[in-house]
């Protein structure tokens, strides 16, 4: 089967097609439209500019998904849709798209969870491979890491999803942003805080780095907390400016925005790695999968990876690839691909009336999929 989707759920805007057959996801043509030069400026996305953009975009971005697949409407099975969660006037672009063409093309229609997109993510083969991806196997816990969204899920079977733990307060890629903020670093922070860190490991040994503390590391459950991380950052900031008779304005040392940036990636990094591993072995797990946009970071990619080999050496580590990490509409029908299987006949048939039914929903919920 042939999946178009589309994902506007917050400063991307994305369409995709791929095939789906035996079992084997395809990409055919996945094309992205980046708002980050125009969010940066602001120092974060701004919800009606982002509605704004993928209004100019979505038409652009559809007609070159749809030439690069080299594909016509009459032979597209199914379109799928980030419903939710995200900005609602980001979300209601996509959707009204969405529901735009499944209406006139007459095809069902499925609304997806930007998260089971991200999780999905992990099925898609590297951009270019000849041979398909190992697929993780059941049961999994996923560790997902977003600028919205920090949770271990305990996946049993395809589209089925427990959340066993969840922040308190911040999401990782939420206290990656806040942090390069602190630090005088743009937006998105992640990759700058990243990229900070790297070059402070190049140069020094890890141990003689500044410490900050890890959050609920012994709080005994799967949640966690990152806005104390933060909290300790702005505090480093204010002494370091005190005792360098510094004004809030003046530019930090690249020197101390390198230290600030390796402790805070480590701190992060250290309390992520170590609860996931506790997971997997308490759910006696298959497979360990890592999703969303900080999945992107290196350093949390290597060092999950060379923990769960050590500790648990029987349990394949799955890690999507660069391509699909950030926001992308792959993913999206990918997911779609996998709950379009699970559904009974009453099910799909349901989704020809998606053109009314898929709703924007900015507070949409992994509970209740
Ligand atoms: O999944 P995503 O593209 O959008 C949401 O669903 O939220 O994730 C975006 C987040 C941002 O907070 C960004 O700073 C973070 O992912 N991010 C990273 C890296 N690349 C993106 N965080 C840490 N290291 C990175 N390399
Ligand atoms: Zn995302």
């Amino acid at each position: 089967m042939k999946i178009l989707a589309i994902e506007t759920s917050c400063d991307e805007t994305a369409a995709s097609v791929i095939s789906f057959d035996d079992g084997i996801l395809n990409v055919q043509s996945s094309i992205i439209s980046s708002q980050v030069e125009l969010h940066r400026q602001w120092g974060g996305v701004v919800p009606n500019l982002a509605g704004r953009e993928h209004t100019k975009n979505i038409i652009p971005v559809l007609t070159e998904t749809l030439e690069n697949a080299s594909i016509s409407p009459e032979d597209i099975d199914l379109i799928a849709v980030t419903s939710g969660p995200g900005l609602i006037p980001a979300l209601l672009i996509g959707t009204a798209a969405a529901k735009t063409l499944a209406f006139s093309w007459d095809k069902p229609l499925l609304g997806i969870h930007h998260i089971e997109g991200h999780i999905y993510a992990n099925w898609l083969s590297p951009t270019g491979s000849e041979t398909a991806v190992v697929p993780p196997q059941f049961p999994l816990i996923g560790l997902i890491v977003s600028g919205g969204h920090t949770q271990l899920v305990l996946m049993k079977d395809h589209i089925t999803y427990e959340i066993i733990g969840e922040t308190q307060d911040d999401a990782v890629g939420e206290a990656f942003d806040k942090v390069a903020r602190l630090l005088g670093l743009s937006y998105p922070g992640g990759p700058e805080v990243s990229a900070r860190a790297l070059a402070y490991e190049k140069s020094h040994a890890p141990d003689a780095a500044f410490e900050l503390p890890r959050p609920m590391l012994h709080s005994g459950d799967y949640n966690f907390s990152f806005s104390g991380i933060k909290t300790a950052v702005l505090y480093a900031v204010r002494a370091y400016q005190k005792d360098h008779s510094l004004t809030k304005d003046d530019t930090l040392p690249q020197e101390f925005v390198d230290e600030i940036s390796f402790a805070f990636q480590q701190a992060v990094v250290d309390v992520l790695v170590a609860k996931t591993l506790t997971a997997a072995r308490e759910h006696n797990v298959r497979s360990v999968i890592l999703a969303g946009g900080v999945s992107a970071n290196t350093q949390l990619r290597e060092i999950l990876g060379t923990t769960l080999r050590e500790a648990l050496p029987d349990v394949s580590y799955h890690i999507p690839d660069m391509d699909y990490c950030l926001d992308n509409a792959a993913m999206i029908a990918a997911a779609a691909a996998f709950r379009w299987h699970t559904m009974s006949d009453a099910q799909k048939i349901d989704t020809r009336d998606g053109w009314k039914n898929v709703v924007a929903n900015p507070n949409m919920k992994m509970s209740s999929l």
